[in-house]
């Protein structure tokens, strides 16, 4: 066996079931889970559609690189959203969900004959970058993104000789679980540091449809075209369907940037097999085409939160997040930090799920950015999530100090 598959951690769901395991939540409440991150507003009817309608695709292997149709679905919506011009042959490459794409460009891009190869991630993070670092014989290094500092990621606390032996850097934003947004300042830092030393930036941005602000968040390719790097040089853009478009079963995103990594990503895609479904691909265009579903969508999380997040303020550090789904929030100073005991309680006494924000990072040096926080999705129908927030509420009690 692959002995670098030991080094894998248990994702944080599991650890959540091992958690709740042996507990049975007192009756009285039905189950509303703010667990997971997976988008359950309905599918936009246009795309069930085009999927039942291109079901002749079957008879079809599908090209790794993707229809020419489809590639020009990624360049017109790049064009629409941030007003950039890209090649649909060498600067896009069809992805199933960024999930498997963010772990393969890892394998990809790391070269594992440089002893001690680093890469970098956010913390806290979507664990699937930790698993790509490892899997690609790298180590990953984590980057505090903390309350002090509204989420921004200290970069300029990473040493040079970290520096010296980064090889990738993985960018979340709109992050999860923070829902922070990077501006343009933190790009060119990032930049200017990936040209003195030579790394390449994934940069993840599959919550970029879902904001509470006016303006849409600013995309690395965007930010990259702003500063002067038309190129893309050493970037690559993640980009999905799964919640922009209420489908994460359909399993389809793109990446998007400088077109030598994409050649490479290309080859090695080839080989690993995963060519998107001609079915699959006819669904996409249709979704990449319209934008009025994603108006919809991004309207009903809005309401939502604007519900949920005053009913919470009063219990919980918490604040509407500049884009994503989820609410980061820390607990109350009662519960000393222990976003475990916080969650198993509230699960126990009103079946309520949430993610204990310690799951979610690394300690590092003694510190774990998400001890003391939760990450609430809030994915359920309005209602639904407006009902959990009253059972925190209850819970938490009345009188709280909230400088935990
Ligand atoms: C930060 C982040 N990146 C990537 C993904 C993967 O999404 P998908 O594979 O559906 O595109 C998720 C899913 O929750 C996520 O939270």
């Amino acid at each position: 066996m692959n002995p670098l598959l030991s080094r894998l951690q248990a994702y944080p769901f599991e650890r959540l079931r091992q958690l709740f395991a042996g507990i049975t939540p007192k009756p009285g409440y039905h189950h509303i889970s703010l667990g997971m991150g997976e988008p359950r507003h309905a599918t936009p009817a246009l795309i069930q559609r085009a999927l039942s309608d291109s079901l002749a695709g079957l008879s079809n292997y599908p090209a790794t690189a993707g229809e020419p149709a489809l590639r020009t679905a990624f360049t017109a919506w790049l064009r629409r959203r941030y007003d950039l011009s890209l090649d649909p042959a060498s600067q896009v490459l069809p992805i199933n969900g960024s999930r498997e794409a963010l772990f393969a460009f890892a394998q990809t891009v790391v070269d594992p004959g440089q002893p001690g190869a680093i890469v970098l991630c956010p913390n806290p993070f979507y664990q699937i970058y930790e698993g790509a670092a490892l899997l690609a014989s790298a180590q990953p290094y984590f980057v505090p993104s903390v309350a002090e500092r509204n989420f921004a990621v200290d970069w300029d606390s990473v040493p040079e000789e970290v520096w010296q032996r980064t090889q990738l850097v993985f960018t979340c934003s709109p992050g999860n679980p923070t829902g922070a947004v990077m501006p343009l300042s933190e790009w060119k830092k990032l930049f200017d540091l990936s040209e003195r030393y030579g790394f390449v930036i994934a940069s993840d941005e599959c919550y970029s449809e879902i904001y509470f602000r006016d303006e849409p968040p600013l995309g690395g390719l965007e930010a990259a075209a702003l500063l002067g790097r038309g190129d893309f040089l050493k970037l690559v853009s993640f980009t999905s369907l799964s919640k922009r478009s209420n489908v994460p079963g359909l399993r389809s995103g793109f990446v998007a940037g400088d077109a030598a990594i994409l050649k490479s990503f290309l080859l090695y895609r080839t080989y690993h097999g995963c060519a998107m479904s001609p079915i699959v691909q006819a669904a996409s265009i249709a979704a990449w085409g319209d934008e009025d579903h994603v108006i919809e969508n991004r309207a009903q999380y809005r309401d939502k939160f604007a519900q949920v997040t005053p009913l919470l303020r009063p219990v919980l550090d918490v604040a509407l997040p500049d884009a994503g789904f989820y609410l980061w929030a820390g607990i109350a100073a009662r519960f000393h930090g222990d976003d475990v005991a916080f969650t198993r309680e509230l699960f126990a006494l009103y079946n309520v799920t949430v993610l204990p924000g310690s799951f979610l990072a690394r300690d590092v040096q003694g510190c774990n950015p998400g001890a003391g926080r939760i990450r609430m999705a809030l994915v359920a129908p309005s209602a639904e999530c407006v009902q959990a927030a009253q059972r925190i509420v209850d819970f938490v009690g009345p009188s709280t100090n909230l400088s935990s």
